[in-house]
């Protein structure tokens, strides 16, 4: 679907008046040389397009969620600051035609039907919703609420803790006739004393031993990916992550005998997760 195609006029004027972009997807390119398991460096939004249409089973993308700061806050009683990441910086506009066009790619290169998880949080997760369900019509299948008990506290005490992130689970066809995506309702009912599995994840923020290799602002815990990865594909699928960070994605897949295609722009994420991924296979 292009910008022309766009169902609500409102918006089609909105867009236009704000100057945004048109957008469309990449022309296809072929399936041969795709490059499974390994971590593409550099801007997804010049990586995505050399991929090929229906490539992937799944899609998981942990975007950055615009709730940088250019001074980050901290306070006495603790060693957190607030995130500052220049990557994670843009105004609403720019975040805008950020997630139109990464979202654009990542539906052309995942296969109908397949699965996509985003991760968001309060900052970022309305944008992210509207352009998958508004602008492009895909089924949203529900919002997994991951529940951080151990949060930081606010540092403001002018609000609640912020103590949630929501995962949108979203299916790649248009929403009357998304069909026959992957769920593995009996290993998550297995995974949760045989009880059906709830929206609502209570996972603490990730241990220590996740970090040996080096710090990220927002690396995710192995066990809300592998929840993710557990549910939404089958062993031999090829799961894509245009947002890598520390390879969350591929240590999970590998572990549950995956496949995966990772892109990050930062080197010194990509070295964290090409350390994850080497201790691996030492053992
Ligand atoms: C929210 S973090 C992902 C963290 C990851 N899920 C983990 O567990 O480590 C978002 C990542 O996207 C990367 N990034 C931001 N913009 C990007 C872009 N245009 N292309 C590729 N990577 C990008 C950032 O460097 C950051 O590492």
């Amino acid at each position: 679907m292009n910008f022309d195609q766009m169902r609500d006029k409102d918006l089609r004027k909105e867009v236009k008046k704000r100057g945004l972009r048109r957008y469309s997807p990449s022309p296809d390119t072929p399936l041969e040389n795709l490059p499974i398991r390994q971590i593409l460096c550099g801007d997804c939004l010049s990586i995505l397009p050399s991929l090929p249409r229906g490539a992937f089973d799944c899609c998981i993308a942990d975007p950055p969620f615009n709730m940088s700061q250019k001074k980050g806050l901290g306070w006495a009683f603790s060693s957190h600051i607030t995130m500052q990441e220049g990557w994670d910086i843009f105004s609403k506009d720019e975040y805008f035609q950020f997630t139109l066009d990464w979202v654009t790619e990542v539906l052309r290169v995942v296969k109908p039907n397949g699965n996509i998880f985003v991760f968001g949080s309060f900052h970022s997760i309305f944008t992210l919703g509207f352009v998958l369900q508004n602008i492009f019509d895909r089924r949203i299948i529900t919002q997994i609420v991951w529940y951080k008990p151990n949060a930081q506290p606010n540092i403001t005490c002018r609000m609640f803790t912020e103590s949630t992130e929501f995962i949108l689970w979203a299916v790649n066809n248009e929403s009357k006739k998304a069909m026959n995506w992957t769920f593995n309702y009996e290993t998550m009912k297995a995974m949760n004393n045989n009880k059906q599995m709830r929206n609502m994840w209570e996972i603490p923020l990730i241990k220590p031993s996740e970090r040996k290799y080096g710090k990220h602002p927002s690396q995710k815990p192995l066990e809300v990916v592998e929840r993710l990865i557990l549910a939404g594909t089958n062993e031999g699928d090829l799961i894509l992550d245009p947002f890598s960070g520390t390879g969350t994605t591929g240590v999970v897949a590998e572990k549950q005998n995956r496949k995966w295609v990772m892109i990050e722009k930062e080197e010194s994420y990509n070295q964290i997760a090409q350390r994850r991924l080497n201790e691996l296979s030492e053992n």
